[in-house]
């Protein structure tokens, strides 16, 4: 987290960092994915074990979601990505939705929303609803960087959906910026600044 606060860390290490929080972090949210009890034949013997009911579907929300997939997927090469994309409106802080592009069975399994940063939970609240519209039922959220206000929105909106968060951060300033926070991070990972 201190390397991509850091205003000084270039997008090649900035990107390559926000990714390997993410998977770092996939160990976390897991826990609360819900397994079956099945028997397997070891070479020695038969046991019982536990294996995940359902497919995996992570959601990163556009641009700056993108950042985390990689590093999630090197942790389960297995899950499906979908895609929704959302611009927060710089004057009025509402998002814009532009892309929605999600498995037709997203309810088959347990759904991630991932994008690193929950500011005012504009943009998070509405990706949710679209989720929520497509048939997911069984939700959580990863964000590197979590704004109070935004917990806050996002525990009004959809009390359903646990956040994990790699920072809860003070507040946020009159622009709608996280403080300390990192800045954009859409721009800072694709050095757009
Ligand atoms: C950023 C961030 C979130 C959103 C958070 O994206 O990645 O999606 O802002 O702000 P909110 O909680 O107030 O809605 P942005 O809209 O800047 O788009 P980008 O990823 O394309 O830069
Ligand atoms: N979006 C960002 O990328 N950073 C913030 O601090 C707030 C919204």
């Amino acid at each position: 987290m201190t390397i991509i606060r850091d205003q000084e860390t270039l997008h090649r290490p900035f990107r390559a960092t926000l990714s390997q929080i993410a998977g770092l972090m996939v160990y976390e949210v897991t826990r609360s994915f819900k397994t079956e009890s099945v028997v397997v034949q070891t070479p020695v013997t038969s046991t019982a074990a536990e294996q995940l009911i359902g497919t995996i579907t992570i959601v990163p929300v556009l641009r700056a979601g993108l950042g985390m997939i990689h590093g999630i997927l090197e942790v389960m090469p297995e899950a499906r990505v979908g895609h929704l994309g959302l611009a927060r409106d710089e004057e009025t802080l509402e998002p814009i939705a532009y892309l929605n592009k999600l498995p037709v069975d997203i309810d088959a399994g347990p759904v991630i929303l991932v994008d690193p940063m929950l500011a005012t939970g504009g943009s998070a609240s509405a990706a949710i609803a679209m989720l929520k519209d497509a048939g997911a039922t069984d939700l959580r959220m990863i964000c590197l960087v979590a704004a109070p206000e935004g917990v806050a929105r996002l525990n009004q909106d959809h009390p359903d959906v646990t956040i994990y968060a790699a920072a809860l951060d003070e507040r946020l300033n009159e622009k709608g910026y996280i403080v300390p926070g990192l800045g954009d991070a859409g721009d800072r990972m694709y050095g757009t600044v």
